[in-house]
């Protein structure tokens, strides 16, 4: 990748994945690899381990680290628990419940839909509805994206529990928390999720490359009877103390020390001050969105207010505003790095990332480096949002 032209200072990430690497990390990464014997990569195997299972609250959940993104995570749990042309329900939360539809159609299995409706979490009730319209049990389990990344928007997990449990189907919960862990509390054992999976790059604060799947007995045993040839994702083959079997070969461990020191500032702050601060952060970010949105022509892509995740917020444009000039305007003149919109929303939303390694600065700056963006691009939200965020920051009761 060619180098970005320097601007002085540091240029800030608030991209909802990657998002920044904290220094701690990259410190981490910094080093030789190590032979295959030696005893300290077991130890940073065992801390990612132990760092998961904490932030799932999981006793004994099996861990498997893969390297890989978190599409590789997709296929991971298609490739274990679903035999060939067996079927999964996939609510609809919007370009990532989709795109993992698509993909598991591809991998030859079948995939029943309940609709997205843009702006609005997963709908529960046609969550149980679907599972009712499937007597024989043919659907082996539920796929639910958390936070949809690209939407902005989280899913209640608890309410997508008891929708299964209201039709009284056996489907596995599993769960993609790749833009929720780390930002937002997740209970797998209380819920109980059968799976939860994830990648490294937003609220685990390490670089791309590095995902997992947390599986309990029940999943275990769905995947120990599925007759699916695999082998490279296989859990069955990657259950063992030899960290060269738990990879199916070379570990990644340059991402394994990274994420490990994640784990150990992740445990330095608290679990439960990383997600106040996340909330802190979503409300200052919320607050700015709101004054532009009652300004002019902005506004919240996520409809619901207790939907707006912790994590990510999408912002819609006026028709005809070219969002992509407007993220160039804030990256090359402001520094500043935004997202632009995904799927349905290319084009016409932005997104502001706020999780991981942000704190009240790094989004007081974004938010001013938008206005400035956006004021260069033609529209004028005269500071008012960055004041908003201020006022949200200062009287925040959250600490
Ligand atoms: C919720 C969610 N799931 C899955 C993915 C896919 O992850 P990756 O891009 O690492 O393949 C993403 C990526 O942003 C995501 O946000």
């Amino acid at each position: 990748m060619p180098d970005q032209p320097r601007i002085p200072g540091r240029r800030f990430l608030q991209s909802p994945g990657p998002s920044p690497v904290p220094d701690e990390v990259l410190a981490a990464m910094a080093r030789q690899p190590v032979d295959m014997g030696d005893p300290r990569l077991d130890q940073t195997i065992a801390a990612c381990e132990a760092g998961l299972r904490a932030l799932l609250h999981s006793a004994d959940a099996g861990i498997y680290l893969y390297a890989t993104n978190g599409h590789g995570a997709w296929e991971v749990v298609v490739e274990n628990l679903l035999p060939p042309g067996a079927a999964v329900l996939i609510p609809g939360t919007g370009h990532f419940s989709e795109s993992w539809a698509v993909q598991t159609e591809a991998l030859g299995r079948r995939v029943v839909r309940t609709p997205w409706q843009p702006g609005w979490p997963i709908d529960n009730a046609a969550i149980t509805q679907a599972l009712r319209d499937d007597p024989r049990h043919e659907i082996v389990a539920v796929f639910a994206v958390h936070t949809d990344t690209a939407s902005g928007i989280t899913s209640d997990l608890g309410a997508i529990r008891a929708a299964i449990d209201a039709a009284g189907h056996p489907a596995l919960l599993v769960v993609d928390a790749v833009a929720s862990l780390g930002c937002t509390r997740l209970e797998m054992d209380a819920l109980p999720a059968n799976v939860v999976l994830g990648a490294s790059q937003k609220g685990l604060m390490t670089p791309p490359g590095l995902a997992w799947a947390a599986v309990d007995a029940r999943a275990a045993a769905v995947a120990e009877r599925n007759p699916a040839p695999r082998f490279y994702w296989d859990w069955r083959l990657r259950n063992s103390p030899l960290s060269y079997r738990k990879f199916c070969g070379t570990p990644p461990q340059t991402l394994l020390a990274g994420m490990a020191a994640a784990f150990e500032l992740i445990a330095l702050e608290g679990e439960d001050a990383v997600h106040a601060r996340h909330r802190r952060l979503a409300r200052a970010v919320q607050a700015a969105v709101q004054a532009w949105s009652e300004a002019g022509p902005l506004g919240f892509f996520a409809r619901e207010p207790a939907s707006r995740s912790v994590s990510v917020t999408a912002i819609t444009v006026p028709e005809g505003f070219d969002v992509d000039a407007m993220r160039a305007v804030a990256r090359e003149r402001f520094g500043v790095a935004l997202a632009g919109g995904l799927g349905p929303l290319q084009g016409k939303a932005f997104r502001i990332g706020h999780l991981g390694d942000s704190n009240a600065a790094t989004i007081l700056g974004c938010l001013g480096a938008v206005e400035a963006a956006l004021r260069v691009q033609g529209i004028a939200v005269g500071g008012e949002g960055l004041r908003r965020a201020v006022d949200s920051l200062v009287a925040d009761e959250d600490g």
